[in-house]
């Protein structure tokens, strides 16, 4: 039996979590394997019951499960709270940092279905499908950071600090995932201007010759971001620094048609971490609108990485994929000529086709 501890978080997380749930609970229904989910709050739903953004309740329970399911964190509620007490920084950076998840791996991939609802051209976007490894207990995030008044008025500074170790696990790891893969790394970097960056870039080339099956390139953030619109098709695996992942990946995610599409997995300690890449979206909270597939997607990576369960983790991709190819999209992936459902129906069409596929 695995235990799963299940954070739905603020915004549309409390929508978009159940669903993926029920998913997990088909599966386990048909694999025989058992799943409890025990519930816990976080993020600004915690603070309005409890005062801290992540009880230790919660910790404790994430530390005692063996994988957990988060939905989003954040909301304009909160935003105006000192900056040591806002979700963001009060609950996911030490969800984050405590649990050792110091890699989060980021899958993107174009669906032939929704190639019309990215922004770029067809034969720009087509083919596109790649990782992005994204440094996620270090750098700019984690630094030491003030803020303070001086004789000649305020300042404030973070500051991107590594040490060698935090490069080199993050960099290992983004080897062994290019290695199941299409073995081509990008390692992502400021070297021309950042010493961390040069740290960062000495490592990947000293690691590099153990493994010589995969091919290393270095690419500097800024040209990367316009290589990532210019010819997505291009990547296979991508690795680089906290801060760079972060905006990265909102980028990346476009090409796929919408972030909500776009699951991610934090890896590295002894628990993992599930979560889409978007937020929690407080504009379109509590109208059904959401849309559940990065959650859903999420979970098929906790199938795989945390419990092993490769087969089932494919099969609810593939319902996925089979409810796209159907013409039903979530509005925010609406196009011309498809149904439009909200989230509710859209994840039980998930845990039709899943029946239908495990029979
Ligand atoms: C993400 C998010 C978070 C991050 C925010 C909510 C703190 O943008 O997971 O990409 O910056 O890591
Ligand atoms: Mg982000």
């Amino acid at each position: 039996m695995y235990k799963i501890a299940v954070l739905p978080g603020d915004g549309i997380g409390p929508e978009i979590v159940p669903e993926a749930v029920k998913v997990l609970e088909l599966v386990s229904q048909k694999s025989g394997i058992k799943f409890l989910f025990q519930e816990a709050l976080v993020g600004g739903a915690a603070i309005d019951a409890c005062g801290q953004a992540l009880p230790p309740e919660t910790l404790q329970l994430c530390l005692e499960s063996h994988a957990v399911l988060l939905g989003s964190i954040g909301g304009p509620q909160w935003d105006n709270l000192p900056h040591e007490q806002r979700p963001e920084t009060a609950a996911l950076l030490p969800l984050r940092k405590q649990l050792g998840l110091y890699a989060n791996l980021r899958p993107v991939r174009v669906y032939d279905a929704l190639i019309d609802a990215s922004p770029l051209k067809r034969e720009v976007v087509a083919g596109t499908d790649f990782v992005i490894v994204r440094e996620l207990t270090g750098g700019l995030y984690f630094g030491p950071q003030k803020r303070e008044k001086t004789p000649s008025g305020e300042r404030a500074y973070d500051t991107m600090l590594y040490t060698k170790e935090e490069i080199e696990r993050i960099v290992h790891l983004a080897f062994k995932v290019a290695r199941g893969r299409r073995r081509r790394l990008t390692s992502v970097d400021k070297a021309n201007v950042l010493v961390s960056s040069r740290l960062w870039r000495e490592t990947v080339e000293e690691l590099k010759t153990l493994y010589p099956e995969v091919e290393v390139e270095h690419m500097y953030v800024d040209n990367c971001a316009m290589q990532l619109v210019r010819r997505p098709a291009h990547f296979d695996v991508l690795v680089t620094e906290n801060t760079f992942g972060d905006i990265l990946s909102d980028l990346a995610a476009v090409l796929s048609g919408s972030i909500g599409m776009l699951p991610s997995a934090s890896l590295g300690g002894k628990t993992a971490l599930y979560e889409p890449i978007h937020g929690s979206a407080p504009d379109i909270a509590g109208q059904d609108k959401a849309n559940p597939l990065a959650t859903i997607l999420s979970a098929a990576m906790m199938l795989r990485y945390s419990f092993g369960m490769e087969r089932a983790g494919e099969v609810v991709e593939e319902a996925v994929l089979r409810v796209l190819d159907k013409g039903y999209r979530t509005p925010d992936i609406a196009a011309p000529g498809t149904t439009v459902v909200g989230t509710r129906k859209m994840g039980e069409l998930v845990r039709e086709e899943l029946d239908r596929i495990w029979a």
